[in-house]
């Protein structure tokens, strides 16, 4: 692995840092001060000092869930079960947490991730990521509902949502919407705003990461390389 993608996976530095520090001759590997970052050392058994501090490989990790009805997207919580304890307790010390938020009774994609800095761009609500959700509804689904989404609609309490897409189903019991932000309740509060109510919701994609259909509820498994990739291309990181 390259010395400066080994810093940036570990969370020490940026490509560039570390490019401005190996010139600064404060990179050292097995004893050697090192300048060019683009050279690969071996994680597991190289030494690497970086600004005087011994790196230990502790990459970030990201997992995707399927998140089952009932859990909490959060870390802890005095009632109810969180989503991080589905996962094997061997990570349960990595420090990892959902990027964004699900509620109780949804379901389906959550990342979990202990990258703050790419999750923190992957919620914020300038990169305008994607978010897909499948529902069933109470009610058939009005004529003009893709329409009022698709206008961006105002909610009672003076929230402003922005253009959202809806994919009704033929009986209209039910479809699928993509959001381009993530506000409290949305899909329900905009559901409710044209006289309507969820009765399942579940998401189904999350920017460029698709739910594996090969995970069942409540089962979660690791990022590929190419889904991580995906990911920082969708925010510029
Ligand atoms: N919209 C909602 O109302 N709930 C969710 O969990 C996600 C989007």
């Amino acid at each position: 692995m390259r010395i400066d993608k080994f810093l940036s996976e570990n969370g020490i530095a940026s490509r560039k840092e570390a490019g401005r520090a190996a010139r600064a001759g404060q990179i050292i590997v097995n004893g050697k001060v090192e300048k060019d970052t683009a050279k690969h050392i071996s994680p597991e058994t190289d030494e690497i000092y970086y600004m005087g501090q011994l790196i230990t490989h502790t990459p970030f990790l990201y997992i995707m869930l399927n998140k089952p009805e009932g859990y909490v997207s959060a870390t802890e919580d005095g009632h109810f079960p969180v989503v991080v304890e589905l996962l094997d307790t061997a990570l349960q010390s990595r420090h990892l947490f959902p990027c964004g938020r699900l509620d109780k009774d949804t379901t389906g994609l959550m990342l979990l991730t202990n990258d703050g800095q790419l999750s923190h761009l992957l919620l914020s609500p300038r990169r305008h990521v994607e978010k897909r959700y499948r529902f069933t509804c109470a009610e058939p689904l009005r004529a003009d509902a893709e329409q009022i989404f698709s206008e961006g609609l105002t909610l009672k309490d003076g929230d402003v949502l922005l253009p959202s897409t809806l994919y009704p189903t033929p009986d209209r019991m039910g479809g699928e919407i993509c959001l381009k932000e993530g506000k409290y309740h949305q899909i329900k509060r905009m559901l409710g705003a044209i006289g309507n109510r969820i009765v399942t919701l579940e998401r189904i994609s999350f920017g460029p990461l698709s739910a594996d259909p090969a995970l069942g509820r409540g089962q979660w498994r690791y990022l590929t390389d190419e889904e991580v990739s995906a990911l920082r291309q969708a925010v510029d990181a």
